[in-house]
């Protein structure tokens, strides 16, 4: 059913510092900070070949990432986007498997405009996984 590893996100304590590291010492092309205020995060893209790396800084009150950032102040892998073909159908079929969609379960816009929705980390080896349909 998942189909393309879209992007892996990295939660980071300083989005400047961050994007100067994949720019300057990983030689990487990086986009220019997007803020997304209704998800609590300022993001860049970095562009790999064969998928992207998405750069999240907390923004604003009660972002989703701050409390991730205070267990681990110097960041860390927050989660995996795997792309579907069709959300509902994959979501209907997780939920049937036993899988816990977080939220109200509804997709929303995602990063990149396009629906998405999270699966509990705990029904996924421990790993925050994010769906997008293609
Ligand atoms: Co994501």
């Amino acid at each position: 059913m998942i189909g393309r590893l879209n992007h892996v996100a990295i939660a980071v304590p300083d989005l400047a510092a961050a994007t100067q590291q994949y720019r300057g010492a990983l030689g990487a092309t990086v986009s220019d900070p997007i803020a997304l205020p209704s998800h609590g995060v300022t993001v860049v893209f970095v562009e790999l070949p064969n998928t992207k790396i998405e750069l999240l800084e907390p923004l604003g009150e009660g972002s989703p990432i701050a409390a991730f950032l205070a267990r681990t102040p110097s960041g860390g892998i927050h989660h995996l986007c795997y792309e579907v073909d069709d959300i509902l159908a994959a979501r209907d079929h997780l939920v049937g498997t036993g899988a816990r969609v977080l939220g109200s379960g509804e997709p929303t816009n995602g990063a990149h405009d396009k629906p998405v929705l999270f699966l509990h980390p705990k029904d996924f080896n421990g790993t925050l996984i994010e769906l997008e349909q293609a």
